[in-house]
């Protein structure tokens, strides 16, 4: 059976500090998580794995180590991370100080929500659909990308609704491995220890 592998980038120097968005590279604790995650795929010896990461500093850093592995690693652009538009290098302490009308709105319908000069989760649901079509018709895949994103996948692949799917457990440093069955996709989660 094929299976669909999601892991977000390792941590970056952004995540750290609790800033939204940007384009920060990985810390030193996500350039060993990188190195990780490459061991973890060296062991498991998957056939023909592919590769898709962001194009996001962060995520390219984290798909590098898995050049030898992979078959292909490619990276697109409907990856990214949502985009929190004038939110984006915002703490959620900022956002909320600065603009707490917003904030309250998020907070009541974060799947609906769209930032200011950004997106929704809905808008991210309808981004990520040719990906998603592609993710059906594939082999074994690796999903090298972010929090939201993540999210809206494997929402898709686990039948979550709406209301849920924003608020999906998506952690740093752990790889979800998704097997589909018949009618839903069998879960498992490896986090590792940085
Ligand atoms: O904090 C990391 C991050 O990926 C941000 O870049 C992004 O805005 C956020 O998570 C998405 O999570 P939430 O929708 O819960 O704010």
């Amino acid at each position: 059976p094929r299976s669909i592998y999601l892991t977000r980038h390792g941590e970056s120097e952004y995540n750290r500090i609790g800033r939204l968005g940007g384009d920060a590279p990985l810390s030193e604790n996500g350039l060993k998580y990188a190195s990780r995650l490459q061991n973890y795929f060296e062991k498991e010896k998957i056939n023909e794995l592919r590769v898709w990461s962001s194009q996001k500093i962060r995520a390219a850093q984290t798909a590098s180590k898995m050049a030898h592995i992979a078959q292909h690693v490619e990276y697109w652009k409907v990856l990214d991370e949502i985009d929190a538009g004038i939110c984006e290098g915002l703490t959620y302490e900022d956002f909320e100080s600065r603009y707490p009308k917003q904030f309250g709105e998020r907070d009541k319908d974060k799947y609906h929500y769209r930032y200011p000069s950004g997106e929704s989760y809905e808008d991210l649901v309808a981004r990520l659909e040719p990906v998603i079509m592609e993710l059906e018709r594939q082999s074994n895949v690796l999903v090298i990308s972010h929090q939201a994103v993540l999210r809206c996948i494997l929402a898709y692949f686990t039948n979550q609704n709406r209301d849920d799917l924003p608020y999906l457990k998506v952690p740093l440093h752990t790889v979800i491995k998704l097997t589909p069955k018949a009618y839903s996709c069998e879960v498992e989660m490896f986090k590792f220890d940085i």
